[in-house]
């Protein structure tokens, strides 16, 4: 199978790579700065011909065209695994950039990049897209943000 994985670099993109591999899988793993990527390209010397590191950053729409150019097909499953968290420590902190920001990473990103892999995807038949989402991301679920809406100082 072959498998592309965004935010390949650490976290859980790197621990998704490292299982792909240990079950034969090739993969194509991006990430923002893979010079900087030791631990994933690390990866490659026991998958040789198997895992290939790009340079991708998801929230830049000529790295994702360039990315998708330059992608040999087919693509039998895409993770949009690529996510920033939108810190909500102080109200006072946000401007409205970081939301801005994480919408585009976690939410427009994924559908960017899904986008640019169309023909690979089809070319495989039966692709499947995987979009990693996290609580943070719920509506519905959201009472964990109200100790910072109530610690919204009292003006004197
Ligand atoms: N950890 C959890 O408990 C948890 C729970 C539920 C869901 N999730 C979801 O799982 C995914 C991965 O989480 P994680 O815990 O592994 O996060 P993480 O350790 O913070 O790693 C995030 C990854 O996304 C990459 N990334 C961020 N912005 C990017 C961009 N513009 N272009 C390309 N890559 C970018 C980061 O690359 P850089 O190194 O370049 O920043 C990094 O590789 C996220 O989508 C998150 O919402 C996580």
């Amino acid at each position: 199978m072959n498998v592309v994985i965004t935010g390949a670099n650490r976290g859980i993109g790197l621990e998704l790579v490292r299982h792909c591999l240990s079950r034969g899988d090739v993969v194509h793993a991006g990430g923002r700065a893979p010079a900087q990527a030791a631990e994933l390209t690390a990866l490659i010397r026991n998958a040789v011909g198997r895992l290939h590191v790009h340079t991708l950053d998801v929230a830049n729409p000529s790295s994702v065209r360039a990315f998708g150019m330059g992608l040999p097909g087919p693509v039998h499953l895409l993770i949009n695994n690529a996510g920033v968290r939108s810190r909500p420590d102080a109200l006072s902190d946000r401007d409205g950039d970081d939301l801005t920001r994480a919408f585009q990473v976690n939410a427009v990103a994924a559908l960017r990049v899904t986008v640019a892999l169309l023909a690979q995807l089809r070319a495989a038949g039966g692709a499947k897209v995987a979009n990693l989402s996290s609580n943070l991301g719920s509506i519905a679920d959201n009472s964990w943000v109200a100790p910072t809406a109530t610690a919204c100082p009292r003006r004197r």
